[in-house]
C-alpha cells in the first residue's frame, strides 16, 4: 500500500514537469479562414494567421556525412535530415534574426544583417535545456535522430534556426501566448511544428518507392526525381544541389501557404517560387558513409 502512495507520488511528480507549448488563439475561432499570402483583406491578425513570413518552406538535407561522428552525431539511415522550416514573405522577400530579444543563436550567421545591426552570439543555456525544461524528452530524441548539425552541436543549429527563422514567423510571437506565456514556450512549440511539417515528407520513401534510391554508381535525371516527388505531392518542390556544376543532390525545399497558425493549420503544399539548381541529367543522390549513418526507428 505504501508502495503505492509513493508510486503515486512519482507519477504525480513526473506528470508535473509536463508544461503545455500551445499558443492562446481563443481568439482566432469564428474569425474567417484564408491561406497565408492569398487575400490579405481579410488575414490580419498574425497570431491566428501566418501575416509575417506567409510563404513557408520545409527543407530538408541529404548529407552523405556529419563531421561529429566522433560525438555520436550520425544521420538517420532511410531518412532524409532536417534543416528548417523557413518563413518567406509573400512578395519573395525574407527576414532574418527578426527579434534579437530572443536570439538564442551562438554562431550568428550572418553576423551583421543587411540594415548593419550586429547580432551578439548568444553564452546563455542552449535550446536543449529549454526543451528538457518542458519536459519534451520525447521531442528531444526526435531532433537528436532527424535534426542533425554538420561539425557542430545539433542544439546549435536548432538554435540559429529558431532565431534566424522562427522568429520571423508571426503565429511564434511571445504576444500568441499571452497570457500564460511560460519563457521558452513558444520555441518548443516552434520545433515541434517543424518536426510536424518535416513527417508530412517522407522524401527518401517517396523518391524510393519510385526506384530512386542512393547509389555511388548511378545517376539521375531532375526529371526522375522532380515526376517522384510530384506524383504524391502534387507540386514541384525546389531541388537543390550544391557542387559548381549542379550534380550533387544536397536538399529539397517544399513551399506552402499555410491557413490558420503555423503549430496546428493546414499546409497547402506549392510549387517552388525559385529555380532548381540541379542539372538536367547526371545528378548524384549518392550514398552515405556507412559509419555516418545509424539505424532509426520510424
Ligand atoms: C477575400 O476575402 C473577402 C472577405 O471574405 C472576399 O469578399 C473576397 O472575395 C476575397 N478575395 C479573394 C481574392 O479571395
Ligand atoms: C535592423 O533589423 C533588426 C532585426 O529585424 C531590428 O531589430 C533593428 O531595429 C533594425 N535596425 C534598424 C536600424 O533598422
Ligand atoms: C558515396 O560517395 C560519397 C561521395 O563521394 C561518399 O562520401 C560516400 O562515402 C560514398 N558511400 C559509399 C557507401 O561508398
Amino acid at each position: 500500500m505504501l508502495s503505492l502512495v509513493i508510486l503515486g507520488a512519482l507519477v504525480s511528480l513526473v506528470h508535473a514537469k509536463f508544461y503545455s507549448t500551445y499558443p492562446n488563439i481563443e481568439t482566432c475561432v469564428g474569425l474567417p479562414v484564408q491561406y497565408s499570402c492569398e487575400n490579405t483583406t481579410v488575414v490580419k491578425d498574425s497570431c491566428c494567421n501566418v501575416v509575417q513570413g506567409g510563404l513557408v518552406l520545409q527543407a530538408q538535407y541529404w548529407d552523405t556525412y556529419t563531421g561529429f561522428e566522433s560525438h555520436g552525431q550520425l544521420l538517420p539511415k532511410g531518412s532524409w535530415s532536417i534543416h528548417g522550416l523557413l518563413p518567406v514573405n509573400c512578395d519573395g522577400t525574407f527576414g532574418q534574426y527578426c527579434d534579437l530579444s530572443r536570439q538564442y543563436d551562438p554562431k550568428p550567421s550572418p553576423s551583421t544583417l543587411p540594415n548593419g545591426t550586429v547580432i551578439t552570439p548568444y553564452k546563455g543555456p542552449s535550446v536543449r535545456k529549454f526543451i528538457q525544461e518542458f519536459g519534451r524528452s520525447d521531442l528531444l530524441h526526435y531532433m537528436d535522430t532527424f535534426w542533425i548539425n554538420q561539425g557542430a552541436p545539433n542544439e546549435e543549429f536548432w538554435a540559429h534556426e529558431f532565431s534566424k527563422h522562427g522568429t520571423c514567423a508571426s503565429t511564434f510571437d511571445v504576444a500568441c501566448y499571452e497570457p500564460r506565456y511560460k519563457e521558452h514556450q513558444e520555441v518548443v512549440n516552434f520545433f515541434e511544428t517543424v518536426v510536424k511539417v518535416f513527417q508530412m515528407y517522407p522524401t527518401y520513401d517517396m523518391l524510393a518507392a519510385a526506384g530512386i534510391v542512393p547509389s555511388n554508381t548511378t545517376t539521375y535525371t531532375r526529371a526522375q526525381i522532380a515526376n517522384a516527388l510530384y506524383s504524391q505531392t502534387g507540386a514541384d518542390p525546389w531541388l537543390g544541389c550544391y557542387d559548381t556544376d549542379g550534380t550533387v543532390l544536397e536538399e529539397i525545399w517544399y513551399f506552402h501557404h499555410v491557413l490558420g497558425t503555423e503549430q496546428y493549420g493546414h499546409f497547402k503544399t506549392l510549387d517552388s517560387i525559385t529555380p532548381a539548381t540541379c542539372a538536367e541529367t547526371g545528378i548524384w543522390y549518392y550514398e552515405r558513409t556507412p559509419t555516418s549513418e545509424k539505424a532509426i526507428s520510424h
